[in-house]
This record gives C-alpha cells, structure tokens and sequence, in this order.
C-alpha cells in the first residue's frame, strides 16, 4: 500500500510516484505507464518538455483504472511566460493527455516571468481546473519572491534529490513553510549514481533489498514524494516495494554522510541557463 502525504490545501498527494523524463517514445511510454498502474502506483509525473503527455495520456485511457484514482502532474515550460499563454499552454497540456482536469501542475523552472505564470495557475486553480499548483527548481529565495504576492502557496517544490545531493537546507525551508519537499532524479540519475556507492549497497545487503529500495527508503522517511523513473517492468515493481521495511536512525545518518552538494542537473541560479532554456520547446514537439 503505497501512502498519500498532506498537502497544504487538504488534499493528499501517493507519496511515490512514476517518473518519466527522457522516455522519448510511445512504446516505452505507455509500457511504463502501464506496469506502473498494474503495480499499483497511482501517481505519474509527466511534463510538456518530456515530449510524452500524449502517451502518458493514452496509457492511462487504455487502463482499467478510473480517473480519479491517479494522481496526474504535468509542468509548465520555461519557453511561456505571461497569463494568456500560460493558460493556452495548460490547454495543450490537457489535450495532448487527453483529460479535462490535472491533479498538479508545476512551473518547471523560476524562469524569468514565472510571477505572470502563477497567477495563471492560481486562477486555473480557483476555477477547479487544477486541483493543486506548485513549483520546481525553487530555490528558497524564488519561493519567498513568489510567495510576496502570491494567493496561493505551492503545494510542493520538486528539486534534484539523491544522497549525493540533500537540499539539506532548503528541505528545512520547506518544511517551515508546510510546502512538501518531491524529489527528482531520486536514484542521483546519471554516472553520479548512488546506486553503486558502497555505503548504500552494504545497508541494502543488511536488509536483503536492492541499493534502490535503500534510497527511495532514505526519500520516504525524509517524508519526501519520490518519483523514480523506470522503463523496466521489475524495477517499477522493486521500486514500489519501500513501504514494508525501514531504515534505522544510523543507516540515515550513513546516508546523511553521502552528501556531496554537488548537482547533477542544471543550477536553478544559473540564470544564463534559464534564459537559454527559454528560446527552446523541448526534445519533441
Ligand atoms: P531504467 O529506466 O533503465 O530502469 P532517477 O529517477 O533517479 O533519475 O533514476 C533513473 C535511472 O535509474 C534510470 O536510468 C533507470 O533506468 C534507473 N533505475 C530506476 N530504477 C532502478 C532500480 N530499481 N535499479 C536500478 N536502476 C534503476
């Protein structure tokens, strides 16, 4: 039984999720998607910059699973800005994956012109359109520039986590705030991958569970959302499998110990960047 957390607005979100940034096609996709709700997850995070909400979408159609049970996130890219195109944007969103409602959206990046875009998103909010808005990639003081004139507080900030880099500080900004910390890239993704370190490996031998299960684990009992991407149909199973073992206070701090502070996706201050970003769609139309 996966649990559901407290949102800030009442609602609860499935604390794991299905992640799926760079699944480039439809086969592997729906497949994903597919085995995930199979499994029992109830919870797919997708984005207009993935390229992918249409199979998404239609993977969530062709399960036998009714709408209201899956709780569905897509994210807003860098590229608009402004309140009108933000809200066609979300229309898209919509139409691509084929529902009439989303269970969250997300302004993917702080972006210039992101204040323009909440507003947006409040409004789809208010009008039931949106059941609840957040933000990725926030660092704390984009959060407390947002919050300055926002009516709305984000339900959550989703932001690259893994032991090889803890947002110890800004996981306790949030908490202060009772915004709920999601993290991406939860496995450390990459060739920095947490997966091989020993210290994860030895703690997973102890408890006869897979390095994988180990970090989700350390994600869970951060009271974290995780949302690890898989194309494989038994890694989606071994990765909803976190919820009946539990790692000590030693194993934590073991874990804790892991922390490199280095990124390994782009820096949300890196403001070249983010501009960059702005003159692209995507991958994939
Ligand atoms: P794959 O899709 O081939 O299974 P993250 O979500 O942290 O970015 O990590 C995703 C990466 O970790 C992907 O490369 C994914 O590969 C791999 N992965 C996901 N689950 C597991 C698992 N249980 N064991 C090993 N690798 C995994």
């Amino acid at each position: 039984e996966i649990p559901a957390l407290p949102l800030n607005n009442g609602n609860t979100i499935p604390q794991l999720g299905l992640g799926v940034f760079r699944v480039d096609n439809a086969a592997d996709t729906k497949n994903a998607v597919k085995w995930a709700l199979e499994a029992g997850y109830r919870h797919i995070d997708t984005a207009a910059y993935y390229g992918n909400e249409q199979w998404v979408g239609a993977a969530i159609r062709e399960s036998n699973v009714p709408r209201d049970e899956i709780f569905v996130t897509s994210k807003l890219w860098n590229s608009v800005r402004g309140y009108d195109q933000t809200k066609q944007a979300f229309q898209t969103t919509l139409d691509k994956l084929g529902l009439d409602y989303l269970d969250m959206y997300l302004i993917h990046w702080p972006a210039p012109g992101y204040e323009e875009s909440w507003r947006a998103l409040e409004d789809l909010y208010q009008a039931g359109k949106i059941k609840n808005i957040g933000v990725s990639n926030f660092q704390q003081h984009h959060l407390e520039h947002l919050m300055e004139k926002a009516t709305v507080k984000p339900v959550v900030d989703q932001v690259e986590t893994h032991p090889y880099f803890q947002q110890t500080d800004l996981h306790a900004y949030l908490e202060s705030q009772g915004i709920l910390h999601e993290a991406w890239s939860p496995l450390g993704g990459g060739q920095n991958n947490a997966i091989n370190d020993a210290v994860i490996n030895e703690i997973a031998a102890a408890h006869g569970v897979s390095a994988a299960q180990v970090i989700l684990r350390w994600h869970v009992q951060r009271e974290e959302v995780v949302i690890p991407k898989s194309t494989h149909q038994d890694r989606i199973e071994q990765n909803r499998d976190i919820f009946a073992f539990g790692l000590d206070e030693d194993e934590m701090h073991q874990i804790e110990d892991l922390d490199t502070g280095h990124r390994v996706g782009a820096d949300p201050d890196d403001e070249e960047w983010l501009k960059q970003s702005q003159t692209y769609d995507g991958p994939k139309k």
